[in-house]
Order: C-alpha cells, then structure tokens, then sequence
C-alpha cells in the first residue's frame, strides 16, 4: 500500500491519501463512515467547517482508539456564519474535541477576505499559536498563490484543488506553480468521471486499464491521479468498505506512461467537448434572448408576419 507519507514545506508530514467527510451528513452515519475508514486503514481525515460534521469526525476519531499522532486532520475555514478566522479555529478545535489540526486551509480565496495578504496573516498567527501544525489553501489558481507567497512569511504547505481528467490541463499550471514554490497538491474529487460524467471519452482508455490489471476504474483514477500530482495527496470519499480497501491498494497500482498518456488524451478530450457544449448552450441562449427582444420591440408587426 504504498501510498507514501510526503515531506511538506514546514517539515512537517502528510498522509497521501485522505478520506473527506464533505458529503457524510450529520448525525450516526459520519461516525460510522469516518470509524469505518480508520479501521480499514485510513489515517488522514479531510473536512470542513461547512460539511457541519467536524464533531462527528472528532467522535469517531476518538472512538478509534488512536493517539492523536497516529491520525492526520485537516480542517478548513469556510466562513460559515461570518465568523473571523479566529474564532472559526477555534470553534472547529471545540468540535473536533482538539488542541490541534495538522493542517488548516482557507476553503476558497473568496474567503480570504478583505484581501490574501490579510486573511493570510491571520493563518500565520493561528500556526505561531500551535492551532495548525501546517497551513494552507484550498482552491487557489496561479495568480491567486502568485499574490499570497509575493507577502507570506510562512509559505502555504498544500493547495487543495479539483484534479481529474476532464480539467488536469486547466489545473496543470497551478500543479506546477505550486511545486516550483515546495506547495504540495492536493487532489480533491478525483473520481468525477464516474461519479458525474459517465459515458465521457474517459471511460473507454481507463476501462481498458482496469481489465488489463483487473482492479476496479475507480482505482485506476486514482493511480492515474497519483501519477500525475508526481508527490501529492488524493483526497478521496466512499462509504462502502469494499471501496474504501480498493483505494488503498490503487497506491500499488503502476501504470504504463502510454495509459497516463491516454486517460490525459482523453480528458481533453472530453474539456474540448464540454466546452464546445457551453459555448453552444451560450449561443443558444443569446440567440433566445435576441429574439425575445425582437419580438418584444416588434410586437405591434406579430400580426402581419403571423399572416393574422
Ligand atoms: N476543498 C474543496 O473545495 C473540496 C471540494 C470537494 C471535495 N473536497 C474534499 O474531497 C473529498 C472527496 O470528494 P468527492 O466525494 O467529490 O471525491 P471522489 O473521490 O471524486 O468521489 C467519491 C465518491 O465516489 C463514489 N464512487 C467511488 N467509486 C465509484 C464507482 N465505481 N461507481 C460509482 N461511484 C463511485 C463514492 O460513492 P460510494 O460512497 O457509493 O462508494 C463516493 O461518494 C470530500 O469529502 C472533501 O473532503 C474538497
């Protein structure tokens, strides 16, 4: 299970793969789902104030038996309720029932509020503090790491971002903005072309990977996602057991760079199409609303080229 433990820019480490609690919901379920993925191994839990499930992580982490250097925890500021980042921290903290996180990130530059700069420096202030071991941002492009290390005096550990096939060549600038300046990726949703794009131009070359080495296409995407972060963390979900044990062996999984080659073709495939599709649906709906406005306009003349 060679999913490897990565070196960050604060020396500190990070589990390269981690199980995200966004979508568990409150209550039993969550506990069950986080409990069960620590069991079957996982030992970075990824969630967020605005996934409003951080106390039921914090349980079943307790529950877990694991001294708190044995599981990994990421939180981030969501800006729910239009709380300030301090406070934010610290209410997270309550809920997890922790002194710490390993690592907390800005869940979106639009949170980081009034400016980068700014909101940063608060970051700054929470890992002086011991809150954060290690710091970071989620959803951040080029020029938005650009203007956040032009003024940081701790530089962000990680950017976590979309990664899959359908959008690596939009991301891949940001990949390597980010590893030029030592900020590991991570890759959230990595299996959107089966759980929301299926039928894509995706399917057909990852398919053909999972017969050869008869493992599952969810794995396969992961490897391919592995492969192309080349050091970087999957941030991943399920709620199956099953699953979540095939995710952990996909780090064995060693794809040829002809199939890297060819799930990348096809993904751009796929962007190519998708735009196409917006671009399209943009001309339509411009197209509709010229001709409301005409007819709005020429309302009076409906009659006549009706023939009424
Ligand atoms: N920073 C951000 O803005 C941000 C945004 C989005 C997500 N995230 C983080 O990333 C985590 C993972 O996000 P995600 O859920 O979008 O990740 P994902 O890895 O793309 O998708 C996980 C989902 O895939 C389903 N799945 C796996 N294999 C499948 C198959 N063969 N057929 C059908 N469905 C399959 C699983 O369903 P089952 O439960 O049925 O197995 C699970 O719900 C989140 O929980 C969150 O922590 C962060």
């Amino acid at each position: 299970m060679p999913w490897k433990p990565i070196k960050l820019n604060d020396g500190c480490t990070i589990p390269s793969i981690a199980i995200g609690t966004w979508k568990m919901g409150n209550g039993q379920d969550p506990i069950d789902q986080v409990d069960q993925a620590i069991s079957v191994g996982f030992d970075h839990i990824d969630t967020a104030q605005s996934y409003r499930n951080e106390s039921e992580a914090g349980t079943a982490i307790r529950e877990s038996g694991l001294k708190r250097e044995e599981i990994y925890v990421t939180t981030k500021y969501s800006g729910l309720d239009g709380l300030d980042v301090q406070t934010s921290i610290h209410n997270s903290l309550k809920n997890l029932g922790l002194s710490y996180v390993d690592l907390y990130l800005i869940h979106h530059p639009r949170l980081a509020t009034p400016d980068i700069p700014t909101a940063w420096k608060e970051f700054e202030k929470i890992k002086a503090d011991g809150l954060a071991k290690s710091i970071g941002v989620s959803n951040f492009d080029e020029s938005q790491l650009k203007i956040l290390i032009g003024s940081a005096k701790v530089k962000p550990a990680v950017n976590q971002i979309m990664v899959h096939p359908y959008v690596i060549s939009q991301q891949a600038p940001t990949i390597s903005y980010a590893r030029t300046h030592g900020i590991v990726t991570e890759a959230y949703s990595p299996l959107i072309p089966i759980t929301h794009m299926p039928g894509g131009p995706v399917d057909a070359p990852v398919d053909a990977i999972a017969r050869r080495l008869g493992v599952t296409p969810d794995q396969v995407l992961l490897a391919w996602t592995k492969e192309k972060l080349g050091g970087g963390v999957v941030v991943t979900a399920s709620s199956k057991k099953e699953r979540l044990e095939g995710y952990l062996n996909a780090g064995d999984i060693a794809l040829t760079a002809d199939e890297v080659v060819k799930i990348d073709a096809a993904g751009a495939a796929g962007a190519r199409q998708l735009t196409a599709k917006k671009l399209l649906k943009r001309v339509a709906a411009s197209f509709l609303v010229g001709a409301i406005i005409y007819i709005l306009f020429h309302l009076d003349e409906l009659p006549k080229v009706l023939g009424t």
